[in-house]
């Protein structure tokens, strides 16, 4: 919410005149640029994708087609998508040093995932020529490689994490398919694939969010794409953004048992802890995301055994929604996308990670609208500092 600001403390330097100045927290309710990507209501509980209800394209598209709705505001023809298929294939292979560099990192069993991410895709700028060509033809030809590079180095990652080699990437398979053939070795339940797909399309764009909100300010630089997306990454990493859905997990295996969740929480939330997977800037209702992912756990941990995760957290859901449900604190995508991806055998430390995996889509497509109305994006501080000090000689600090 923004607030007006006046002081009459004769120290403070206002940027216009007090009482006419006016500054947003968290940049709440501000519009930074105009977009044709996404749209976010968060009264109605409503994602579209440049029109498209987000259910739709859980439903009926692919993570390939919804990138590339994304990045060229338009559903690709039959021709379209198997060129840019084709494109995103030929990409998939990445040089051996980060190959070595992401084992190596992996024989240290305490790195974070998305620390080796973030330096795997820099690393990735050092060996690809072309990555500095300022053309927005090069632009865009960066953006589908880094969309398609993505998915090889998380599964690196995962692999490394397990000490064991890579899987060198397949150019039969789709996107998903292919990310879990590298991640297990092996091909698995066409369903699981699809699972994987849902997954990408439902992170792949959500607007001005922090990490997008990076990327363009990176992008209005005229800085490249890889630096925007490492900044993406940077920003993605924290808990209070992508990395909310480990967090998830990791309070579920806290928790422990069905039996002690209710009582776990109201003892979080008495201590004003706040329970990961809960809450939204914008939605004040729940998440479409989670409304489908929920959808799939149900039906993933009963595949996999698993239900008490799910029993858990639907504790957690009824209690969180009884005491912050009318403040519109309700579960957010992340909620569900943990245990979703456990049933399906991945490791939480691979869950943020995964969601950068779909975010790309939305990432680059931001960086290519910016750059095509680009002005750099400089804001101001509220300065609440003194106006005048002296310099005081440091022999004379008291
Ligand atoms: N659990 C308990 N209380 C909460 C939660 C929560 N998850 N989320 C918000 N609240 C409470 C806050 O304590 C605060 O209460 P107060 O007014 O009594 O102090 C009030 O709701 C407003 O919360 P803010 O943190 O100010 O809301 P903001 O819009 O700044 O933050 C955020 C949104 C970061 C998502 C927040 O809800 C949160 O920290 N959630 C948990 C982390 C999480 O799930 N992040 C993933 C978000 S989705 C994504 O990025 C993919």
């Amino acid at each position: 919410m923004a607030t007006t600001v006046a002081s009459h403390d004769p120290q403070v330097k206002y940027i216009g005149k007090p009482g006419e100045v006016s500054f947003a927290r968290g940049l709440e309710g501000v519009i930074v640029a105009e977009s044709t990507k996404s749209y976010v209501d968060g009264n109605a509980g409503r994602l579209i994708y440049h029109g498209i209800p987000i259910e739709v394209l859980a439903e009926r598209s692919t993570f390939e087609e919804t990138a590339f709705l994304l990045l060229y505001d338009k559903l690709p023809t039959e021709d379209e998508l198997e060129i840019y298929q084709m494109r995103l294939r030929q990409y998939r292979e990445i040089p051996d040093e980060v190959y070595q560099f992401i084992s190596c990192a992996g024989r240290r069993y305490n790195f974070h995932a998305m620390a080796v991410l973030r330096t795997a895709i820099s690393m990735l700028a050092t060996f690809d020529d072309l990555a500095e060509e300022d053309t927005m033809v090069a632009y865009e030809r960066e953006a589908i490689k880094l969309i398609s590079r993505m998915a090889t180095v998380v599964a690196a990652i995962g692999r490394a994490r397990k000490g064991l080699p890579p899987v060198h990437p397949r150019p039969d398979l789709s996107h998903a398919a292919n990310f879990l053939y590298m991640l297990f070795g092996e091909e698995l339940d066409p369903l699981l694939a699809r699972v994987m797909d849902v997954i990408l399309i439902l992170h792949a764009d959500h607007e001005c969010n922090a990490s997008t909100f990076t990327v363009r300010a990176i992008t209005s630089t005229l800085s490249d794409l890889y630096s925007a997306v490492v900044g993406g990454i940077a920003a993605l990493k924290g808990p209070l953004h992508g990395g909310a859905n480990e967090e998830v997990m990791r309070m579920l295996y806290e928790i422990g048992d069905v039996e002690h969740a209710e009582a776990w929480v109201r003892r979080a939330l008495a201590r004003k802890r706040k329970i990961p997977g809960f809450g939204h800037r914008v939605y004040k209702t729940y998440d479409p995301r989670a409304h489908i992912l929920r959808r799939y756990a149900l039906q993933l941990t009963q595949r996999a055994g698993k239900e008490k995760w799910l029993k858990i957290a639907e504790v957690i859901e009824r209690v969180m929604i009884e005491h912050l449900g009318q403040r519109g604190i309700q579960p957010n995508v992340d909620f569900y996308s943990g245990i979703v991806m456990d049933s399906m055998g991945i490791e939480s430390s691979l869950f943020t990670p995964i969601f950068a995996m779909g975010r790309i889509a939305g990432w680059v497509a931001h960086a290519l609208e910016q750059r095509r109305d680009n002005r750099i994006y400089r804001p101001r501080f509220f300065y609440v500092g003194p106006e005048h000090l002296e310099y005081v000689p440091i022999e004379e600090r008291g």
